[in-house]
């Protein structure tokens, strides 16, 4: 189907019942294609804990996937701050675990990046080669995963993201929409600006990235910026809903983790890589909403008839 020299293997994408492990397992299957010889391997924690250095090894030598890809991550962003050491093992360790083991066994990495490694105190989009400041432990531990797979000889590609929504998940479209549709009220934080990015999106870009083999740090995210309430705001308003939005500051919330006030990606490398804009997030967002508008319409609908010849077919 492809000449692509990734696609002659198995694809193993691990955090694969996350947000965006789903979204790659259903583009990696795509693409690969149905009746293809490589295979997909959509594997969560129950199948590898990615901590696991050892499992992380003997799997890797028994797949011999062309590509792995890793989703898993510990990604309670306050929840980090209570429980430093799995945030370190998951986020910062392991992805050097998985590093080493695609370095022995010829495979390439895929690895994810955050926004959070950031300080916010950036006046334009941060550059793949921006100095990391992470404010929280969230932020740190991502930051060392990223050196941890730079620091081995293996083939990989870091892409960092900001914003993640997407069916599945911590998701803060469907929290916006849960709370406006049972008319509770919405108070959103207006002092953190950033890019909203659909995780449908930002797996397409890994295949086109895979592609064109790119290789190092690349950043991705839908363009354009705006707040968290600027995002709630627009969320409301594409649903038809009537809720309004009442605009706060970050220090009101009482949250353990400092989040940067400014962490919009700056994509220009993936433009050059795959001679494609990301598309703007007010259109990413209703393509959101649209597809699940789509699916609740079909699981609410009854089932539909037999056509009448199999109906009398059945007496
Ligand atoms: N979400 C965002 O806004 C955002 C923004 C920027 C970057 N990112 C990055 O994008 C990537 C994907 O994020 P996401 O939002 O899709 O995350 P997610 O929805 O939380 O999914 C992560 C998956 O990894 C699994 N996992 C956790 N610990 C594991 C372990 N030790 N071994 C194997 N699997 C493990 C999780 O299982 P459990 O659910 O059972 O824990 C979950 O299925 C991450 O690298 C994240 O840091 C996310």
């Amino acid at each position: 189907m492809s000449s692509a020299k990734w696609t002659n293997g198995d694809v193993l994408v691990l955090g694969a019942e996350g947000m965006l492990g789903r979204q790659l397992v259903d583009r990696f299957r795509g693409r690969l294609g149905r009746g293809s010889r490589e295979r997909v391997l959509a594997w969560d924690i129950a199948e590898l804990d990615i901590r696991d250095r050892q499992a992380v090894l003997v799997a890797t030598g028994k797949l011999k996937p062309s590509v792995v890809v890793n989703a898993a991550a510990f990604t309670d962003v306050d929840g980090c701050e209570s429980d430093i050491e799995t945030a370190m093992a998951v986020n910062g360790r392991a992805p050097g675990h998985l590093a080493a083991a695609c370095a022995e066994n010829g495979a390439k990495l895929v690895h994810f990046g955050t926004d959070f490694i950031f300080d916010g105190e950036a006046e334009r989009p941060y550059r793949p080669g921006d100095v990391a400041n992470p404010l929280s432990v969230y932020g740190r531990s991502k930051w060392e995963g990223e050196q941890a797979v730079r620091s081995t000889d293996c083939s990989h590609l870091i892409v960092r993201t900001s914003w993640l929504f997407g069916p599945g998940g911590r998701n803060f479209v469907e929290a916006i929409l849960a709370r406006a549709e049972a008319g509770q009220p919405l108070k959103v934080v207006t002092d953190q600006i950033g890019s909203p990015t659909l995780a449908a999106d930002l797996a397409d870009a890994v295949v086109v990235l895979l592609d064109a083999e790119a290789q190092g740090t690349v950043h991705f995210a839908n363009s354009g910026e705006c707040s968290w309430f600027e995002f709630a705001r627009e969320i409301v308003r594409q649903a038809g809903l009537a809720t309004t939005v009442q605009s706060i500051m970050t220090d009101q919330l009482c949250r353990a983790a400092k989040r940067p006030r400014y962490s919009a990606l700056d994509t220009e490398t993936y433009i050059q890589l795959a001679h494609r804009r990301p598309r703007p997030w007010h259109d990413a967002l209703n393509a959101y909403l649209e597809a699940r508008g789509a699916e609740r319409r079909t699981t609410s609908d009854p089932p539909a008839k037999a056509p009448a010849s199999d109906r009398r077919s059945r007496v």
